[in-house]
């Protein structure tokens, strides 16, 4: 049976927000600097956004997502592409049961494993499949940050949503300096291993309007789908609707009715 965080993620359709999120993922790997040959994890890789670009590089790709509606469309992306040296897998950052020791040259995350619960498990399962010398990336949504489009989606959302159950830890965490490093100091990673910058990422669309991206949110993102689910019943989905169009209305960068909208987020690089 599905738990709540795979529930989540199975909700809607993911597949419909990555979609905005190709170039600025292509983007994020190149940045990364990687010279195959190298095995990589890909953890809480979505359909491929980041997984995609990483085997075409050359690099060997293993993905983990929570979601089994995600991995067979990342299943279907890759071999649509062509590619073979990629497989996908369902899994839990919390328990990477199956993965070995130290199995993994780097491991990426960009967006996804900060959304699974029991985030020391998360840090500790990261650490023990990079071999020592490698490396792990994260991008992070950063909780309350003005200059970020996702976390006021996220921010607004969660004003809707019925308190989250006792013992609950916001995946927002993960894009707080001191959590972060707590986290991969408990893991056993001395703290000047770890380095966290602030960086932007940058969703697009030559056809969407903000207004589009808004309706996109609201009927296939799963935490957005639920904050308007808790909204109806309460007699205040317009109210929170005009909340976020007003929102990506006002971030949106591009001027000629097309939608270019930037998301800071926390960058975490970690030498293991
Ligand atoms: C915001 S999406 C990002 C997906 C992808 N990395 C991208 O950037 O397009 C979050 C992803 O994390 C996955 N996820 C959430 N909890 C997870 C968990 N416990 N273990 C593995 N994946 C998880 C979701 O299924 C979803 O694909």
């Amino acid at each position: 049976m599905a738990n709540a965080n795979q529930e989540l993620w199975e909700k809607g359709d993911f597949t419909q927000i990555a979609a905005f999120m190709r170039p600025a993922g292509q983007a994020f790997v190149e940045s990364l600097g990687l010279v195959p040959p190298l095995r990589v994890l890909d953890l809480g890789c979505g359909d491929g956004t980041t997984a995609l670009p990483l085997a075409q590089m050359g690099a060997e790709v293993v993905g983990i997502d929570i979601s089994r509606p995600l991995v067979k469309a990342a299943r279907a992306r890759a071999e649509a592409a062509g590619l073979t040296s990629i497989s996908f897998e369902e899994g839990d950052a919390t328990n990477l049961e199956g993965v070995g020791d130290g199995s993994f040259d780097f491991v990426l995350s960009m967006f996804g494993a900060m959304f699974a619960p029991k985030p020391l498990d998360v840090a500790r399962e990261m650490v023990r499949v990079v071999r020592k010398g490698g490396q792990i990336v994260m991008a992070n949504w950063i909780p309350n940050d003005p200059e970020s489009f996702v976390s006021q989606v996220l921010k607004v959302s969660a004003a809707y949503t019925p308190p989250p159950p006792e013992g609950f830890v916001s995946p927002m965490l993960w894009g707080v300096e001191s959590n972060i490093r707590e986290r991969f100091a408990q893991a056993g990673v001395p703290t000047d291993r770890i380095q966290v910058k602030k960086d932007v990422f940058v969703f697009g669309s030559a056809e969407a309007t903000p207004a589009a991206f808004i309706d996109i949110f609201k009927d296939f993102y799963g935490p957005t789908m639920n904050a308007f689910a808790a909204a109806s019943k309460a007699g205040k989905a317009d109210e929170m609707y005009g909340k976020l169009r007003a929102l990506a209305e006002e971030q949106n960068l591009a001027e000629d009715g097309t939608l270019r909208m930037s998301a800071t987020y926390a960058r975490v690089t970690v030498e293991v």
